[in-house]
């Protein structure tokens, strides 16, 4: 898939070929990315601090920045102890190194992030996968290898098809000796449980195996990564995950800045609630075109047009219309392409009305691309919602 030229971007726009677009891409879902008080802490401390450390934290490289966010992370969490890695996927590797010591097999979903898998199979764990979200496909290999410290892995929101882990449900099937749930909370912090502390809060877990990875990358818009859980784990960690060890830490100007994003978090759930809000004014635009949904209060949508010269036509007339819906080729997904629409806090209600407008017209003015199957009365002028359009568009859906 060719990559996108983007000139520039906020979390509603992008440019592309010097032409402005109302976009719905990217995991910026509270536009903290661009919020001038992240900004601000992200210069100022670049300014006095400089870029890097040039030096792993356990040499000379830790900063008061880097023990402040893991401090301030863990206390909005819930959690006893955080640890920073250079990103999300490090932080996956930090935790299944230290893991590795105590337990010998992996129980991974089919649909998991790249980054669980590799992390594991280099760790060294014998890993085996369970059907997609099926705690009871989870329950059957680890009874047969309970005896061995098994670790279960999953996203917790599956950023390829919108679905949200059965944690309670997996913790619950762990063998009750030596054993772990690790939940990869990149797309679940930020977005769900009291606001937007994360999948494992709104599952109402507080059960000590359980440890969490995720970026600051998506939901808090800047950059790194983290393990949280256990002050003893989180202690450990530190101690035996080399690949902590042996890196440059994210640089402290960027510790700052999500510093300032959780610090935004903290003082009220306002983002969040716009999220939500405007999540839900999504799920009735999409309503009307009968096109999947992803489970209540999760901003992403993915769904694939009958076939791919028509998606391809529709995804053409949405940018001709000026708004990016992004088509993408990402393992997991309804199909090899498939669109990822994302809201964020950032669009209004009207904004995410035009996109639900232009959908239901590309659908509607591509459907001579399939095998006509009756007779169809005119396209009007869809102005918005004009309900016979409405009905029009989900009898096509639905076939
Ligand atoms: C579920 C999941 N885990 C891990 C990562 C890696 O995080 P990062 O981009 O911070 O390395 C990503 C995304 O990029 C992800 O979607």
């Amino acid at each position: 898939m060719a990559r996108l030229p983007i000139e520039w971007s906020s979390p509603t726009r992008i440019r592309m070929h010097a032409r402005d677009y109302l976009a719905f891409a990217g995991c910026n879902y509270l536009g903290l990315g661009g919020h001038p008080v992240v900004i601000d802490a992200l210069a100022q401390a670049a300014r006095s601090m400089g870029i890097s450390t040039t030096a792993s934290r356990e040499t000379t490289g830790n900063t008061l920045s880097h023990e402040g966010l893991e401090r301030e992370l863990a206390a909005f969490m819930g959690q006893e102890a955080a640890i920073l890695g250079a990103e999300g996927y490090t932080a996956n590797f930090m935790a299944l190194q230290t893991l590795a010591l105590t337990h010998r097999v992996a129980i991974i979903d089919a649909h998991a992030h790249r980054s669980l898998r590799h992390a594991a199979t280099a760790a060294g764990l014998h890993v085996c996968e369970f059907e997609h979200l099926s705690a009871r496909s989870a329950r059957w290999l680890a009874t047969q290898h309970a005896d061995s410290g098994v670790v279960i892995l999953t996203d917790s929101v599956f950023a390829a098809d919108g679905a949200v882990a059965p944690l309670a449900d997996l913790l619950a099937v762990l063998p009750p000796h030596r054993s772990t749930l690790l939940v990869d909370d990149c797309h679940g912090f930020c977005v769900l449980g009291r606001g937007g502390r994360g999948a494992v809060e709104a599952a109402g877990l507080t059960d000590p195996r359980v440890v969490i990875t995720t970026t600051l990358a998506k939901g808090l818009g800047c950059y790194g990564g983290a393990v949280l859980g256990r002050r003893a784990f989180i202690d450990s960690v530190q101690q035996q995950a080399w690949v902590y060890r042996s890196s440059t830490p994210v640089p402290p100007a960027l510790a700052e800045a999500c510093r300032a994003a959780v610090r935004v978090l903290s003082q009220g759930d306002e983002l969040v609630q716009r999220l939500r809000s405007n999540i839900q004014v999504m799920r009735e635009v999409l309503f009307f075109t009968g096109l999947p949904m992803p489970p209540d209060g999760v901003p992403i949508f993915t769904f694939a047009v009958s076939d791919e010269a028509r998606q391809q036509r529709v995804h053409e007339l949405l940018l001709e219309a000026g708004v990016f819906a992004p088509l993408i080729e990402y393992p997991g997904g309804p199909a090899p392409r498939y669109f990822r629409v994302v809201v964020n806090a950032m669009h209004t209600h009207d904004e995410i009305n035009t996109l639900g407008k232009h959908l239901l017209r590309a659908l509607d003015v591509t459907r001579d691309q399939r095998p006509a199957r009756r007779p169809r009365p005119p396209v009007e002028d869809a102005e918005m919602p004009d309900i016979r359009v409405l009905e029009r568009a989900v009898m096509e859906q639905l076939g």
